[in-house]
């Protein structure tokens, strides 16, 4: 039987982080589903639409990222609803710190409660360590070069729709 795992995030907009834990999940799973979630603790800065396409481009264009990796959307229902429909037993989380360990300690333990998905944590390069999309938004919106942080398709884009 085939591994199939899913990163989700919101993805607002996908990092050269994000890219890195996508690329070692690709490495360990058969199948990767990259997953962008609506997260109604945030307020979006791009449409899902864009986030996936921006995602897509990204993967695209990354000549070492492999090609088991599929980009999808989730907005009705819970995570794990998305996970038992593709036939997914892992989620797969990017932490950066041990405050992302204790944010992400109650939703691991949520998700395998309520359908027996497990979750594993991969650490990003630490030189991705300070990136988060926040402050790539935050960065980007004050008219900072966010183009150390993210991939050249969001960093075009973020050039592209800068208000003149
Ligand atoms: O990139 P983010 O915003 O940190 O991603 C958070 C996300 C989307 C992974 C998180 O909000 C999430 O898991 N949402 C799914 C909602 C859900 O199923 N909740 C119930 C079980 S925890």
């Amino acid at each position: 039987m085939s591994s199939i795992a899913v990163v989700p995030g919101s993805f607002d907009p996908v990092t050269l982080g994000h890219l890195d834990v996508i690329r070692r999940a690709a490495a360990i799973f058969d199948q990767v589903h990259v997953l962008v979630v609506h997260n109604p603790g945030k307020t979006a800065m791009l449409p899902i639409s864009e986030r996936m396409n921006l995602l897509q481009k990204s993967i695209d264009e990354d000549s070492t990222m492999p090609k088991n990796i599929v980009v999808a959307s989730w907005s009705v229902g819970l995570l794990v609803d998305y996970c038992t429909e593709v036939g997914a037993g892992v989620l797969v989380k990017g932490i950066r710190s041990q405050i992302d360990v204790a944010y992400e300690t109650p939703m691991v333990l949520m998700n395998r409660s309520l359908a027996k998905v497990e979750t594993i944590f991969l650490l990003p390069d630490p030189a991705h360590a300070h990136v988060s999309s926040s402050l790539v938004r935050q960065v980007a919106a004050l008219g900072g070069d966010v183009s150390d942080y993210v991939p050249s398709a969001v960093a075009r884009y973020l050039d592209t729709t800068r208000p003149a």
